[in-house]
């Protein structure tokens, strides 16, 4: 009692839902009940659907059934009458049955012809009916039928006569399992043709796939749809597309599918024809494509999912007068194996509204898309992208002010580090609209998961702060380190630079003297300041230039003019056997004098093998505190004299300036 209950209600339940529930007449059929409206009644209908029930006649139906299914059964025959009831019936499938004969009345003569309201009918073709007309004068009275399936057939010519009583045909779909081939005058019987799918061709490069093309072309066709029809290997010169150009160069046709065909034989190697100009939708689905060069002619949408152009599209050739067309709206080139795009891919195309690069490798956007105005779709989820650069968060930005854009970032690799912390600041303010998963990964490759994207832009930013003041501080501390180093290496080998940057710019530059034999030009450089003239005018010159026959330098006489002074000293103390420096305290006080000096240090330190060339005169005591440190150290050296200012004093003086002068 109960279990009944439940049924009943369960039925009710289905009737109210629309859910399908088992057929009084056959449970294994499926029926569900729909409203029709009719003239002046709304009547209740029945959808009946017995597939795949392994049905072998065709059951009893009740008068109200608006469409019928019988498919992938194992019918054998129909017969006579059958239908004859079914007043209303609009749809009926009965392909993928046994049938091997159809009674003299049972389809063609009456079971049919009484369907007047059918406006679809899927049968299978028999091979016995071949060589008879199929469809014969009886369907002049199905008025309304407009659609025709074919689920299995053998070699159906397609002839003058063949559609001749279906004069309201408008689409026709050969199935897999249905091989045809159509024949000169075909397009008589096809005057309203609309659509028409096919899958093979008999024997199709023998047979001239050229006239049935033609065929089709003389009919008002739209959309011609091949799928899965040019497999084999074709015989040489053999090209589809070719063929198919030039046989829909003047057609109606708009649009054209050609998918999951073999590549071999679809394009030619060379001169591929541009695509016929009627043509607005050209679907090159899944034909393992890897090149294409067609010249778009009209083409407003163009589909290449699921090919293998990643290698070529990443090319950055030029390709500006094949495949290039300002008219395209819609491209798809998702499941392509795209690592890169060339950035000039989409360039020019004003038109573009939806581009789909779903289901590739890419890791940015680089392409220009800035004279696309009008897009409103980019679909570039299921890729490898990590952000948006500026560039392209620009060119977004842009569009938008034109379009409403919806950009699809879907299961990408998102990163919420510091640098990307731009792209997440963008995706919440822009009025692009940004599909993306509310996950990301972090510096570290964690994979975070957030609900709330301003709250993970909150939590990004608090560490992208510490993070950059550490950077700022150690880039600070860093700096300061190296420049004290350098100070520091700086004035230690100050005089050493000098010395080799002075040396360096001499005219006079020589060759590292080691031997002390070398020609020397002076035999004595003397440093010495302007308060200390006379004793150089007096007694140096008297003393050593007359008497002894010494050379001297000074800076007075034998200083190039207009040569820089700084060069003069270098080139003085390189070119002169010692130095001598007339030492006062104004010596350390005359910038010139402490320059020749240091000059003089280094010149015995880099040029003369460490030997001392330098000699201290004192015109006056010193006291050591007063003295520059390297001073003291020739002092301890030995290497000076104090000027006695008494006359014995003053020949060993001289004397002992003639010793060291001839060491
Ligand atoms: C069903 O067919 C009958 C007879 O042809 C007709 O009177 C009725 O209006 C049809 N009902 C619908 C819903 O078409
Ligand atoms: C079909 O073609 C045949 C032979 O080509 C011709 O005899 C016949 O009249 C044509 N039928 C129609 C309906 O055009
Ligand atoms: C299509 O027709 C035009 C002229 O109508 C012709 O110039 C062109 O070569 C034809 N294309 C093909 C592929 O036959
Ligand atoms: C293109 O062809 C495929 C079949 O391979 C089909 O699934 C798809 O819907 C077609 N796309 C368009 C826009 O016609
Ligand atoms: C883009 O193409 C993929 C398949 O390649 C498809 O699943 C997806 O729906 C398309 N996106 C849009 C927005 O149409
Ligand atoms: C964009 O679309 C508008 C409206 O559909 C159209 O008038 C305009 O020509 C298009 N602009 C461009 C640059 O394609
Ligand atoms: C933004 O668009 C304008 C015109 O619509 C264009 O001149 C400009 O170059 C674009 N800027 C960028 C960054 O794409
Ligand atoms: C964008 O969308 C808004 C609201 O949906 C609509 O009012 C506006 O006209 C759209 N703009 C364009 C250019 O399509
Ligand atoms: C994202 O990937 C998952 C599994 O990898 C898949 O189920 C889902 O359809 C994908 N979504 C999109 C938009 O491609
Ligand atoms: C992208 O889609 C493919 C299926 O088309 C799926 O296997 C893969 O996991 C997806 N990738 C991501 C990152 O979700």
């Amino acid at each position: 009692m109960l279990k009944h209950l439940a049924i009943v209600v369960g039925i009710c339940q289905n009737v109210v839902l629309g859910i399908p529930f088992p057929c009084h007449f056959n449970e294994k059929c499926r029926c569900n009940s729909i409203p029709i409206h009719a003239k002046f009644v709304t009547e209740m209908m029945l959808e009946v659907d017995c597939s795949n029930t392994r049905l072998q006649d065709i059951p009893d139906l009740p008068s109200n059934v608006y469409t019928l299914s019988l498919k992938k059964n194992n019918i054998k025959v129909i017969n006579d009458y059958q239908f004859s009831l079914l007043r209303n019936l609009s749809e009926l499938d009965i392909s993928y049955n046994k049938i091997k004969r159809l009674n003299r009345f049972s389809f063609n003569e009456v079971a049919l012809s009484n369907l007047k309201l059918l406006e679809s009918l899927e049968i299978d073709i028999p091979q016995i009916t071949r060589l008879k007309v199929v469809f014969s004068k009886s369907f002049d009275s199905l008025v309304h039928l407009e659609t025709l399936k074919v689920g299995i057939c053998f070699l159906l010519e397609i002839k003058n006569d063949t559609f001749y009583h279906l004069v309201h045909l408008k689409k026709i779909y050969f199935d897999i399992l249905c091989e045809i081939s159509i024949l000169p005058g075909a397009h008589y019987s096809l005057q309203k043709l609309n659509r028409i799918e096919m899958h093979y061709f008999y024997m199709y490069d023998v047979l001239s796939i050229d006239d049935a093309i033609k065929e089709l072309s003389l009919t008002p066709v739209q959309t011609i749809i091949f799928r899965n029809t040019f497999l084999h290997g074709t015989k040489e010169n053999f090209n589809v597309w070719n063929i198919l150009a030039s046989a829909l160069n003047h057609s109606s046709v708009r649009h054209l599918q050609i998918t999951e065909n073999n590549p071999v034989g679809l394009f030619p190697v060379s001169r591929i024809d541009p695509v016929p100009p009627s043509i607005l939708t050209l679907n090159l689905s899944s034909n393992k494509l890897d090149q294409f060069a067609l010249e778009l002619t009209n083409v407003q949408k163009l589909i290449l999912r699921d090919n293998h152009l990643g290698d070529l599209l990443c090319l950055k050739i030029d390709n500006r007068h094949r495949g290039r067309n300002p008219k395209l709206e819609y491209v798809d080139i998702s499941e392509n194996n795209i690592y890169t795009l060339k950035p000039s891919i989409f360039q020019g195309q004003a038109e573009l509204r939806y581009i789909n690069l779903s289901h590739n490798h890419l890791q940015e956007v680089l392409f220009d898309l800035s004279r696309s105005n009008n897009l409103s779709l980019v679909d570039l989820s299921n890729n490898s992208i990590s952000a948006f650069d500026q560039n392209s968060m620009r060119m977004f930005d842009n569009i938008s002010l034109t379009s409403n854009l919806t950009i699809y970032l879907l299961n990408n690799s998102l990163q919420c580090t510091c640098k990307t912390l731009i792209f997440w600041k963008w995706v919440v303010v822009t009025r692009v609209k940004v599909f993306f998963d509310r996950r990301c990964a972090s510096e570290d490759g964690v994979v975070i998961r957030f609900v709330s994207t301003k709250k993970r832009i909150q939590e990004l930013e608090k560490e992208c702060i510490s993070y950059v003041s550490f950077i700022v501080i150690a880039s600070i501390v860093l700096v300061a380190t190296l420049i004290c180093i350098a100070v520091a290496v700086v004035h230690k080998y100050r005089w050493k630079l000098r010395y080799m940057f002075y040396l360096a710019k001499s005219k006079h530059h020589r060759h590292k003297a080691s031997i002390d034999s070398k020609h020397y030009v002076y035999d004595a450089f003397i440093s010495y300041c302007e308060h200390d003239n006379s004793f150089v005018i007096n007694d140096c010159i008297k003393n050593l230039e007359m008497e002894r026959n010494f050379k001297l330098c000074l800076h007075q006489r034998d200083f190039i003019p207009g040569e820089e002074i700084t060069t003069n000293i270098t080139n003085a103390i390189h070119e002169s056997r010692k130095t001598i420096c007339i030492i006062t305290k104004q010596f350390f006080d005359s910038y010139y004098c402490m320059f020749e000096f240091n000059m003089a240090r280094m010149e015995s330190i880099y040029s003369r093998d460490k030997r001392n060339i330098i000699f201290l005169i004192f015109l006056e005591q010193i006291i050591p505190q007063d003295m520059p440190l390297m001073l003291l150290e020739l002092v301890q050296k030995d290497s000076y004299i104090e000027f006695p200012y008494d006359e014995q004093g003053n020949v060993v003086f001289w004397e002992k300036i003639d010793e060291t002068l001839r060491q």
